[in-house]
């Protein structure tokens, strides 16, 4: 049946999808996620189509199972609408928002583009997101039909606004969304987004001084969830070194890597970008500098860091390598949406195939 699915999502579907503006289409499969995800009939359907039915593959980073190890990453559901729905289609968990202190517009429209000979997306959305007392309110709202084995990360980010250009108005910004956030007792880890490319007033806080202020004022207050830091994956070694050192610092349990790439070079077909910046690139171009990054990171925190991996998982291949290099959890966002939804339940399948080998030899 999956297989059945994945051919008409790519022959039929996708083209006709593809045809329109790629934020009416998230739109689109946002509101039809959230009906889906409404009822227990929809729901199983949709189970029955995509859902992972293999071994047991759960895992348990920092004291948080996971059924499976793959994670919507943060962007797609910035509203957090998907909740109910994404369990049936294999993942194990998600990463909402990211959410910021007050609602946010976002980028002036076209906030998303596709470079699809090579793969990407091209994503300017700028934070947009209804703000985290709206997300609160939405998730208390679904709380009792949201699974209780579903794992919900909430990634925080500074409000893209005007009010939160300075490092200290960063600073509370991103503080006053975390404290509603533990107030309400809502999410199972946090991440700190500090690698956002389109943000106003650039991505300051991927910078070991001003992460450090960051993080010690977060440290101030946590609580004993995890916390996560999504790093930039663009600058070069030493300087995502002098982050990491800065996350051991404030015992941080790991890192999310990473966030868009914004080097056009790294297109496949460069003419697809976009004439001067206008957002980060997804997908394919993400992926061989996510994975170098992983395996740097893994070399140098050792066994006992997490490492989320995400940034062009396109196939069933690209997520071990992930794995390989290190990762604890896989995160995708762009091979759901360029290879179809079957992607994950796939994954999860290879995963458990892995594991039969590993425990045969
Ligand atoms: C439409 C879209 C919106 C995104 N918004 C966010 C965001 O708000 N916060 C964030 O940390 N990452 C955001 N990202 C980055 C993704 O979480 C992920 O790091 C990146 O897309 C690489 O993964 P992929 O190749 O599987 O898409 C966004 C990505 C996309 C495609």
């Amino acid at each position: 049946m999956k297989r059945i699915f994945a051919v008409l999502y790519k022959t039929f579907l996708k083209p006709i999808l593809f045809l329109f503006d790629p934020e009416i289409d998230h739109n689109l499969f946002t509101a039809f996620g959230e009906i889906l995800g409404t009822s227990k009939i929809t729901r199983s359907i949709v189970r029955g189509i995509y859902g992972y039915r293999g071994k047991d593959i759960s895992k348990t980073v920092d004291g948080i199972r996971y059924k499976t190890p793959i994670l919507l990453s943060a962007g797609f559901d910035y509203n957090a609408r998907l909740p109910t729905i994404l369990p049936e289609l294999g993942f194990g968990g998600e990463e909402i928002g990211s959410v910021t202190l007050r609602p946010c517009e976002g980028n002036k429209k076209p906030r998303l583009g596709r470079a699809l000979k090579s793969k990407s997306l091209i994503v300017y959305k700028g934070l947009r997101n209804d703000g985290a007392d709206a997300i609160i309110k939405r998730l208390q709202q679904k709380k009792e039909s949201i699974k209780k084995e579903f794992i919900i990360g909430v990634s925080i980010a500074r409000t893209n606004d005007a009010c939160a250009v300075t490092d200290q108005e960063g600073i509370t910004d991103y503080v006053g969304t975390y404290q509603k956030f533990v107030a309400a007792d809502i999410g199972d880890y946090f991440t700190i987004n500090i690698s956002c490319p389109n943000a106003f007033g650039g991505e300051t806080f991927a910078e070991p001084n001003r992460l450090d202020a960051l993080l010690s004022q977060i440290a101030a207050i946590r609580n004993s969830k995890p916390i996560y830091v999504k790093l930039p994956i663009n600058p070069p070694w030493e300087e995502i070194r002098a982050l990491l050192d800065v996350c051991a610092k404030y015992k941080v349990q790991g890192v999310v890597i990473g966030n868009l790439n914004k080097n056009y070079d790294d297109l496949d077909v460069r003419q697809e970008a976009p004439k001067e910046y206008r957002g980060g690139l997804s997908g394919k171009p993400c992926r061989q500098l996510s994975t170098e990054l992983i395996k740097s990171t893994r070399e140098y925190m050792g066994k006992d860091f997490t490492i989320l991996g995400v940034g062009g998982i396109l196939s069933v291949e690209d997520a071990l390598e992930k794995l390989d290099a290190g990762a604890d959890l896989l995160m995708l966002i762009t091979g759901m949406i360029i290879e179809g939804p079957h992607l994950v339940s796939d994954i999860a399948d290879a995963v458990a195939a892995r594991q039969n080998l590993e425990e045969k030899v």
